[in-house]
């Protein structure tokens, strides 16, 4: 058309072609031929295409390292430190062999990353290897991949909610704009087999902000947690199609950025050693790496016509059912006391194995009774008992590393009545 039928303007009309494709014209191009693969061909085919980040703890999550073609999500919080790390990532990148990294910064200037950079790259004068997008336009960002000079082994999104394509009207970080995003994203790394990592915001709830879809449509997600109020993050990979899911990094945030702890297993004890009233201790899994957790417990007569449950690290409605086991079974009356319960360190707690450590903190508060040096381990059921818990071996072998000798789980006894405690009152 040459004249706008709304605005009578002549030649203000540009042709657009869709980038998705669109039934009409999936039938008019050409089918690109397909050849059939054994699997062995197929394994030989990405044979070789994965490669080490140089960040031991990113590389245990994602199991081989990052795969050619491969598409990744890290989510967090807002300020929890995903730029940080796959600044990190950049500057690491090059450390085996040459790789060109593309950083596309959507959300920040060029000049605030630079400015990450320079803080992070410590003595690391070389970094040729760093191209910086600073545009929120998903066409002319992938259009620079079309330069013969361009070769990245990496592209980088930052973040996909501040991304926007021209084949969809809506506003960045709508649903549509994120599927159409991720999809052309999700194409050009399985055409171009380059490795694209996205970040995505997480809302307060928790959950990545933009449609659920995302989390199928990419290979791996990978989730960067910890209490911004704490300098411990913890990175767990939720899903992943090229290696363990049940794997967690951990990281300590810095100055100098997010550093990997020499020994992880006990940073999350406060220095009481679970020998005072209300404090127990237990040995979660995360991954498959043993954690020494302290779970401390602070009981007071209420002055609430409903007494409060206050937990942090746990949920409310866990911290309710244990106090309902202990009010029942230990012959405890909790229904005019205050309970507050809190996991050292900002740590998250999401497999029951702590229920009894909790259960034990609680009681050792209420009857000011300090619990012997031990470990709790195991989960409790509405009749009282002390149920098992995956990997106990695994668990008792970490503690007795660590020198502990006594241990309460439900090897030693099946119901949480049966534990007794020694009438050592503290006050
Ligand atoms: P950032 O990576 O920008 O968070 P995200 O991308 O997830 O929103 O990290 C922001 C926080 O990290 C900020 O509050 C400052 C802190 N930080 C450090 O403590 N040390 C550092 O070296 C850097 C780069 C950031
Ligand atoms: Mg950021």
């Amino acid at each position: 058309m040459g004249q706008c039928p709304a605005c009578g303007q002549w030649n203000s009309i540009s042709e657009v072609t869709s980038l998705l494709p669109t039934a009409k014209n999936r039938k008019t191009s050409r089918a690109i031929p397909v050849t059939a693969m054994t699997p062995k061909e197929a394994l030989k085919a990405v044979k070789g295409n994965t490669w080490s980040t140089g960040i031991a703890e990113l590389d245990r999550v994602l199991g081989p390292g990052l795969t050619a073609g491969g598409v990744y999500l890290l989510a967090g919080q807002p300020g929890i430190g995903k730029s940080t790390l796959l600044t990190q990532l950049a500057l690491s990148a090059n450390s085996s062999d040459r790789k060109q990294v593309l950083y596309i910064c959507s959300e920040e200037t060029p000049a605030q990353v630079a400015n990450r950079i320079e803080r992070l790259k410590g003595k690391n004068n070389d970094l040729e290897h760093i191209s910086l997008l600073g545009t929120s336009d998903l066409e002319s960002a992938l259009d620079t991949l079309n330069k013969p000079e361009a070769h990245p082994s990496l592209i980088i999104v930052d973040s996909v909610q501040s991304i926007s394509t021209g084949s969809v009207e809506s506003q960045p970080g709508t649903p549509a704009q994120i599927r159409a995003c991720t999809n052309l994203l999700i194409n050009t790394a399985k055409s171009t087999s380059i490795p694209i990592i996205l970040v995505g915001h997480v809302t307060k709830q928790g959950v990545i902000a933009g449609p659920k879809l995302l989390e199928h449509m990419v290979d791996v997600v990978l989730q960067l947690e910890g209490d911004r109020h704490h300098d411990l993050r913890l990175l767990r990979g939720i899903k992943n199609r090229f290696g363990p899911t049940d794997e967690t990094g951990i990281f300590q945030m810095t100055s100098n950025g997010l550093e990997v702890l020499a020994d992880p297993t006990s940073i999350f004890l406060s220095n009481q050693d679970g020998v005072t009233p209300g404090s127990a201790l237990t040995m979660l899994m995360e991954g498959t790496r043993p954690l020494t957790s302290e779970i401390q417990a602070l009981t007071i007569p209420t002055q609430m016509p409903i007494p409060r449950r206050v937990a942090q690290g746990i949920t409310t409605a866990r911290l309710q059912l244990i106090c309902a086991i202990v009010t029942k079974h230990c012959n405890i009356n909790l229904g005019n006391m205050d309970v507050y319960v809190n996991v050292t360190g900002g740590l998250t707690i999401r497999e029951p194995a702590a229920d009894l450590a909790i259960a034990m903190a609680i009681v050792s508060s209420v009857k000011g009774i300090s619990l012997p040096r031990a470990m709790c381990i195991g989960e409790l059921g509405l009749l009282g008992e002390i149920r098992p818990i995956p990997y106990l071996d695994r668990r008792l072998k970490q503690g007795k590393i660590l020198g502990y000798t006594t241990f309460f789980t439900p090897e030693t006894h099946s119901r949480i009545q049966d534990i007794k405690l020694s009438k050592k009152v503290v006050k």
